[in-house]
């Protein structure tokens, strides 16, 4: 893969919006790299890494020239975003006009022609990016929405790759997909590639409806399955494979990670520093209107003021990590917490005990799986995810079997999760009956619960999420 220093192509290109590292301005005026946030780099970064890839994206800074560099075994190549494309493309048409569309329209969608000029812009530099560092006959996989139109855009470019999309979000009724008025390009875009993704069956499904009526190309007929059975939309003499895919998690490595001494040890110090309650609940989301972190803040509310719970008894914790700042229903998302959070333990909290600890910033990974590893029921209540990492790494790092997951029904891991305590995050008495449940649950129901739960996520790790996609993409999955 390497050159000497230089990087040179490669045979296995990763292209997303951002790089699997941040870059940090610092106040003094220095740089640093860290992790970014997300489940996209959660999964992709330790499938990459083993397999010596190359990843396209943007450094997560604006206005930044940043030459290619290799981070271990795998090269970045960096796209640079101007602060006008930053807005347009990136907090614009990616997240307030794509992500709450097709997030069910949890919020209004914005719909701007200007920001649909740059979004197309911005995707014909990833694609001449990914069209750079590729290699004769390379497997290239394009990530998520905010590169939806890179398929069709490198094709053109560079016929001669086996081209693989993924996207790691819902795909929308075809009815909410129909409001968007540049929907026949994104279709086409997508259909520029060999396999076209989705967590679910459903999704794939809608597509491919979609590709006969924005597009006039015929699908197959036959339900898709899970990681089986893929449909067809035949473009041209191209036959495009959509499937299903639900991806997940190195549950193995977590597992082993929180079995050490260490974070067992970090664990228990959580506990004590929360004065040893019975109950410990946790949330862990990034600060987004979609994980139903209100939701479980009313729950709690009402658990406290109907006598159900008391702050002694029962220690909440909300760990969010902030994303996406500057986007106006974020801003209004985050005010409504904090208030909502300050209120609670306005009312309920008392010296040394506040009824939730809220913590706004990223943890870093030992202490999250510490956090998993202390709490006794975590709280998962998006009301609308593609997947929904979180509780999977809760799930793995439970190997004593302790713990409880509540989890909403509109998570894509609810379809594999079913051991968990299922809930409907806009039935406010159902989450509180469920919340109530899992504090109060039998030890020998929560430990079959958890057996079962934990069957699922040790078997589907990411390794086999990406396996099974690279296979019916036609590439082999380890060259
Ligand atoms: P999304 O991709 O929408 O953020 P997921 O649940 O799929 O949601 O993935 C979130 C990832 O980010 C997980 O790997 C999780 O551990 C991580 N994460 C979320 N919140 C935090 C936090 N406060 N600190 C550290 N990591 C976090
Ligand atoms: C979700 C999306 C990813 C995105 C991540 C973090 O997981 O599917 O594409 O990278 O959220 O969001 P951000 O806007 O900070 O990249």
């Amino acid at each position: 893969m390497t050159k000497g220093n230089e990087p040179t192509k490669a045979d296995f290109v990763v292209v997303a919006n951002r790089l699997p590292v941040d870059l940090e301005r610092m106040e003094d005026g220095t740089q640093r790299w860290k992790h970014s946030p997300g489940g996209l780099v959660t999964a992709l970064e330790p499938f990459l890494r083993a397999r010596h890839g190359a990843w396209v994206g943007w450094p997560g800074v604006a206005d930044v020239e940043v030459d290619p560099f290799a981070d271990g075994d795998m090269w970045l190549h960096p796209v640079r975003l101007s602060a006008a494309e930053f807005r347009e493309y990136y907090e614009g048409f990616s997240n307030a006009t794509l992500w709450p569309l097709y997030h069910d329209v949890v919020v209004p969608p914005v719909f701007d022609r200007s920001w649909w000029d740059t979004y197309q812009r911005v995707n014909q530099r990833f694609a001449e990016a990914a069209a750079e560092v590729s290699a004769e006959g390379a497997t290239v996989w394009i990530q998520d929405y905010q590169l939806q139109l890179v398929p069709a855009m490198l094709r053109e470019l560079r016929p001669d790759l086996r081209i693989g999309f993924f996207l790691h979000i819902p795909f929308p009724p075809v009815e909410l997909f129909m409001q968007l008025p540049w929907r026949t390009e994104i279709v086409r875009g997508l259909l520029g590639a060999d396999l076209v993704g989705f967590h679910r069956p459903g999704g794939a499904q809608n597509f491919m409806w979609l590709a006969r009526r924005l597009a006039g190309f015929e699908p197959s007929r036959a339900q898709v399955g899970v990681r089986s059975r893929p449909g067809v939309v035949q473009v041209g003499d191209r036959a495009v494979r959509v499937g299903a895919f639900p991806i997940s998690i190195a549950s193995g490595e977590l597992d082993q990670l929180a079995r050490t001494k260490e974070v067992q040890q970090r664990a228990k110090a959580i506990r004590a520093e929360l004065g040893n309650p019975r109950r410990i609940m946790l949330g862990v989301d990034r600060l987004d209107y979609t994980k139903g972190i209100d939701v479980r803040l009313n729950a709690m509310y009402e658990l406290l003021s109907e006598g159900h719970a008391t702050v002694e008894d029962v220690a909440m914790i909300q760990v969010a990590t902030p994303s996406r700042e500057r986007v106006e229903h974020y801003k209004q998302m985050r005010e409504d917490i904090e208030r909502k959070v300050g209120s609670i333990n306005g009312e309920f909290g008392r010296v040394g005990h506040p009824a939730v600890h809220y913590l706004h910033t990223s943890v870093d990974r030992k202490d999250l799986i510490a956090f998993y590893c202390a709490a006794d029921v975590m709280i998962v209540t998006p009301v609308r995810d593609g997947m929904n990492l979180v509780c999977k790494e809760y799930v793995a790092c439970r190997g004593d079997l302790g713990g409880s997951l509540v989890l909403s029904e509109f998570a894509g891991a609810a379809a594999e999760l079913t051991s968990a305590l299922l809930v409907n995050p806009h039935d406010l008495d159902g989450v509180k009956d469920t919340m109530l449940a899992a504090l109060n649950l039998d030890q020998a129901e929560g430990r079959r619960r958890m057996r079962a739960l934990r069957r699922q996520v040790l078997t589907h790790d990411v390794d086999r999420w990406a396996r099974s996609f690279l296979e019916a993409l036609g590439a082999s999955p380890t060259s």
